[in-house]
């Protein structure tokens, strides 16, 4: 026997960097007990024989069947758990109207638990079968689902890092969803971050409480204070929605004659930790505060092109130095599947890039310089995602967890169009992320517990 909880033998796709990626051709990759990747070991490596050796035959060895490559598990960094049951519906109205004719009505509906259990239950095992092995998910104001939607995520083997929505304006919400008070909203986020806390210690993947205000619109003052004194206080990931769209966006600047980032960042909300979705209308000094600050950004794209009224920038961004991942927003964003997103973080930046009015001559239709590959856009999917949470996850190399999707390219009822049995793996990595859907996504594997298979 050896040291070794599992050994893995096959190829894996991997970034090197953004902009790049690596492909791990028949490599052995050697798993703890921590679920950590403890070698990865390429066949000309010296010990690469007497591993196999000691692992094959045994049940702690698992090699690709012939068409398997392993991907690394995708990070969402922006799903609204609740909105699952929601999904595909109300795209056709702007963000303000969808808030408080579908949304708020639909999360409110979360004070019911057995309601919050069925759906929580579902997105949950959807985004692991999707490829999802981390998410940073809002929850709704009540404190009691979140922590059962923080518990679901620990029990199914998700890394999932989970807030309790805090909507504490009165004014600003609607009577039947909102936090009582300030007071309230600020004592539960407060008794759901120790709750958390305390279910993270009997957890192996990780969950982590997040201290969420919705965006700047649904909170008070005293209540977005509170707030980044609570995130200082325990160390905690901070979430909202930033600079989304323009009424969204327009809203701070008339509240505090300032970006959002700014106003955000003068109550101390903008951290190492924080993770903030869409921020489609950053200026230049907004993404130098980003940077400075180490916030992240949620790049969710499929969400953006029905509410956010622009294309982010997201090269540009990216250029200065600001971490950046990608989130599906579900249900702004219709789908589950970060393949999805991946593709149309693509198209979107290629829309910027080239313009998309066809009555303005070309020279002025576009953003010259605003495309990314799919590389780019696989990277924001995995390692991305793992820079911006500042985790060991997204990518295939030592000392990264063992967050993998194994995808099957002959799966039987969706063979991906491969016939050269030597095709270029350049080419196969570029077929999977156009591709594959969830019945390619063979098995998932979160720090080393296989999670979901097919
Ligand atoms: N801004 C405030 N709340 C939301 C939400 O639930 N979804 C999106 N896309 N934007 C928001
Ligand atoms: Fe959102």
């Amino acid at each position: 026997m050896g040291k070794y909880m599992y050994l893995f033998q096959g190829t894996a796709f991997s970034s090197k960097s953004s902009k790049e990626i690596e492909i791990l051709k028949d490599y052995l990759f050697c798993i703890n007990t921590d679920g950590m990747i403890e070698r990865a070991v390429a066949p000309e490596d010296a010990e690469y024989q007497s591993l196999l050796d000691t692992y094959q035959g045994s049940d702690n060895f698992h090699r690709l069947k012939e068409g398997q490559y392993f991907l690394p598990g995708f990070i969402d960094l922006h799903v609204h758990a609740p909105q699952w049951a929601q999904s595909g519906t109300a795209l056709d109205i702007p963000l303000y109207d969808w808030l408080n004719t579908y949304t708020f009505p639909l999360e409110s509906k979360f004070s019911d638990l057995h309601f919050a259990q069925k759906v929580y239950d579902d997105v949950v095992s959807t985004l692991l079968a999707n490829g999802t092995t981390t998410a940073l998910y809002f929850a709704t104001v009540h404190k009691e689902a979140s922590l059962l939607l923080a518990q679901i995520c620990a029990s199914k083997g998700q890394r999932g890092l989970v807030g309790k929505v805090v909507m504490d304006d009165p004014e600003q919400n609607p009577e039947y969803y909102r936090d009582v008070d300030t007071k309230a909203a600020l004592a539960d986020t407060e008794e759901f971050i120790i709750a958390v806390q305390e279910l993270a210690k009997s957890t192996k993947q990780g969950v982590y409480p997040v201290v969420t205000p919705r965006f700047i619109p649904s909170c008070t003052d005293e209540g977005l204070k509170g707030l980044g004194e609570l995130a200082a206080k325990y160390d905690t990931y901070v979430q909202s929605h930033c600079s989304e769209s323009d009424w969204a966006h327009g809203y701070v600047q008339d509240r505090f004659h300032k970006n959002d980032a700014f106003a955000l960042y003068d109550f101390g909300l903008l951290r190492d930790k924080s993770v903030m979705a869409h921020c489609n209308f950053l200026d230049d000094p907004d993404v130098d505060l980003f940077a400075q600050t180490g916030t992240a950004i949620a790049h969710c794209p499929v969400s953006n092109a029905y509410f956010a009224n622009s294309v982010i920038p997201v090269a540009h961004i990216h250029a200065k130095g600001v971490d950046i991942g990608l989130g599906s927003d579900i249900s702004g964003g219709f789908s589950p599947s970060l393949f999805d997103n991946i593709k149309q973080a693509v198209i979107s930046s290629r829309m910027l890039e080239d313009g998309v009015n066809p009555s303005l001559p070309a020279e002025e239709r576009g953003a010259p310089g605003s495309r990314i590959t799919i590389h780019e856009a696989f990277y924001l999917a995995t390692a991305g995602g793992g820079e911006s949470l500042s985790l060991p996850i997204g990518r295939i190399q030592q000392n990264y967890a063992w967050d993998v999707q194994v995808i099957d390219t002959k799966c039987p009822s969706a063979k991906l169009p491969i016939f050269d049995d030597n095709e270029d793996l350049h080419d196969i990595f570029q077929k999977i992320l156009y591709l594959v859907r969830p019945e390619h996504i063979r098995e998932v594997w979160v720090q080393g517990e296989k999670v979901h298979s097919r």
